[in-house]
């Protein structure tokens, strides 16, 4: 759908990018001629998702990474910056979560979360800056959220809040940054049928029909929808858009407002 130099010249440093969301962008942007650096906390996840990735044509480089580490972080950004000589693009698609009804949650199970998803995305996002304010093209930053961070979680508080964090560190950096070239916006996918989390939490438990028709067009998304979206917001396709979060859900959000 796109054309194949749509990335060419860019760099994108994906956080979560073993698997998953993350791997899906990944995989689309060396495919439209970025080079990708993929990070994560499982070195051998990172290996197997490279190996399909060299498969699409750009260079590609793992690190082993875990985003509640700012120094590591850091250090992943100037290993991309050593590797390819610039960071262009950043995708936040690190994530942790579990279900847990909040009386019982612990404050280690909620700092778990935040750590993960909210200060690690921070983190990316102060490491990144300069880099990204010096790109040629102009630097894009790209986190994935959720708009249950909107409307609230029942049974995710933690995640909840932390995705409603990052949406708001998004729209305050948008602001911000903008001076500097840089745009940031959010992506909230919907139900991803191909996801692990899906297939966990719906599907295996009976729950999948019921949960495909909670939107407004009755099915579930596929990654490759997210990843789109994600090419769309990094490549000159999205050069005036900032700030945005850009719902791709099929309509669930619209649905339950609705009803
Ligand atoms: N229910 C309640 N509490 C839980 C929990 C659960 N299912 N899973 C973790 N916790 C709590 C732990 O009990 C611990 O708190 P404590 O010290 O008070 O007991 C705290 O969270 C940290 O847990 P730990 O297992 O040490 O953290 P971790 O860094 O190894 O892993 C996650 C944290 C979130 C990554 C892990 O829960 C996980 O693997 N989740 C599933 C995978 C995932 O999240 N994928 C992304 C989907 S968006």
């Amino acid at each position: 759908m796109f054309t194949n130099d749509t990335l060419k010249g860019r760099t994108a440093l994906v956080t979560g990018g073993g698997s998953g969301i993350g791997l899906e962008i990944a995989t689309a942007y060396a495919r439209l001629g970025a080079s990708v650096m993929i990070v994560g906390r499982n070195e051998e996840r990172l290996q197997a998702a490279a190996e399909g990735l060299a498969r699409e044509g750009g260079p590609v480089q793992t690190r082993k990474c875990d985003v509640r580490n700012y120094d590591e972080v850091k250090q992943a950004v100037e290993a991309t910056v050593g590797r390819f000589g610039s960071l262009d693009i950043l995708v936040n698609s690190a994530a942790g979560n579990f279900v847990c009804p909040t009386s019982e949650l612990s404050p280690n199970g909620w700092r778990t979360v935040i750590d993960i998803d909210l200060n690690g995305t921070f983190y990316g996002c102060h490491a990144a800056y300069p880099h990204l304010k010096a790109s040629t093209h102009g630097g894009s930053i790209i986190s994935i959220i959720t708009m249950l961070g909107v409307t609230g979680w029942p049974g995710a508080a933690h995640a909840a809040s932390a995705k409603g964090g990052i949406l708001s560190l998004s729209r305050t950096l948008a602001v911000e940054w903008g001076g500097d070239g840089i745009r940031v916006n959010t992506i909230s996918p919907g139900p991803i049928g191909d996801t692990e989390g899906v297939r966990r939490m719906y599907i295996e438990a009976g729950k999948g029909d019921l949960e495909a028709q909670k939107t407004a067009l009755g099915r579930f998304g596929r990654k490759e929808d997210i990843a789109n979206a994600a090419v769309y917001l990094a490549s000159d396709l999205g050069n005036y858009v900032t700030g945005e979060n850009l719902i791709v859900d099929g309509g669930r959000w619209l649905k339950y407002v609705a009803n």
